[in-house]
């Protein structure tokens, strides 16, 4: 879809009036160098000791590398059940096949969110075999009652991922949620309502975004530095910042700054994980083993 042509909403004090609470940084976390599927190189920012879940988030992994041993090996064939699997690319080529015949390639600016529901079994390659490949993998947790839904995919190209700019040279790219003047992502989900977003935001510009006030939102910076809130909280290049309640987020570039904003409904559910398998007990857990044994 063409990019929505808005007029410059900069403002340059959080607009926050008696019923408004700004989100302040809770927690920054760096993540821990990973390895993951046949030898990837990645960082597990979510999903590692050091922030084992941000309730619905289980798991967030940055992969970035122009050399091919450290992602060539990708993710052969694997399952998944009990979640949602969303792989954004910023650059390269991964392709998607799984065990019901379903094939397809992301490419850059693309993105791929599959609701792994009862299972799927999938594998995620490179489709290259040099060059930089630069992405993220989000896994969001599906409520006990939707655990066992239907896989799903709701895929799109960088085309088809809404763009959204500004005059001040502000451009977010919507995944899924609105942003405060409107504009919406492509993706749908109602069990949590996520916010996800990939903002670029021009040296000495501010992100202002409304959000739920008890939804669990994070910013991880891929480029550049931000400051945020009353503290003047700093995030770096490749931390993540876990915010506070509120529903307001307010965000100052130092430099040019490019980062991931997510933002979603908390499922307050019990979690049990087993590897590839996500669900409330262990007993589901032992049966997804069993169940996947068999195919
Ligand atoms: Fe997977």
């Amino acid at each position: 879809m063409p990019p929505l042509k808005l007029n410059d909403i900069q403002q340059a004090e959080p607009s926050v009036g008696s019923t408004q609470r700004v989100r302040q940084v809770e927690r920054i976390v760096n993540g821990i160098e990973s390895t993951d599927g046949d030898g990837v190189q990645l960082t597990r920012v979510i999903g590692s000791h050091e922030l084992s879940m941000l309730d619905p988030f289980l798991l967030f992994d940055a992969f970035e590398s122009n050399e091919a041993q450290d992602y060539i090996g990708g993710f052969p064939s694997h399952p998944h059940r009990g979640f949602e699997t969303v792989t954004y690319l910023l650059a390269g080529r991964m392709r998607h096949k799984d065990s019901e015949g379903r094939e397809g390639v992301i490419e850059p600016g693309g993105v791929q969110w599959m609701t792994a529901g009862r299972g799927i079994i999938h594998s995620e390659m490179p489709e290259q075999e040099n060059g930089l490949l630069h992405g993220f993998q989000l896994w969001v947790n599906l409520p006990a009652s939707d655990k066992m839904t239907a896989p799903a995919y709701q895929e799109f190209s960088a085309d088809k991922v809404t763009l959204e700019r500004h005059d001040n040279g502000t451009e977010i790219r919507i995944i899924a949620g609105k942003t405060n003047i409107g504009a919406t992502g492509p993706v749908k989900n109602s069990y949590v309502n996520p916010l996800y977003m990939d903002v670029s935001l021009p040296a000495g510009q501010v992100f202002e975004q409304a959000v739920d006030y008890d939804d669990n939102t994070f910013i991880y910076v891929i480029d550049g530095e931000l400051t945020v809130g009353k503290q003047a909280e700093i995030i770096k290049k490749h931390q993540l910042a876990v915010m506070s309640t509120g529903n307001l987020v307010h965000f100052h570039a130092n430099e040019n700054t490019r980062f991931m904003f997510a933002s979603a409904q908390p499922l307050k559910e019990p979690v049990a994980r087993g590897g590839p398998f996500v669900m409330n007990t262990k007993e589901e857990i032992a049966q997804a083993f069993i169940d996947f044994r068999r195919v």
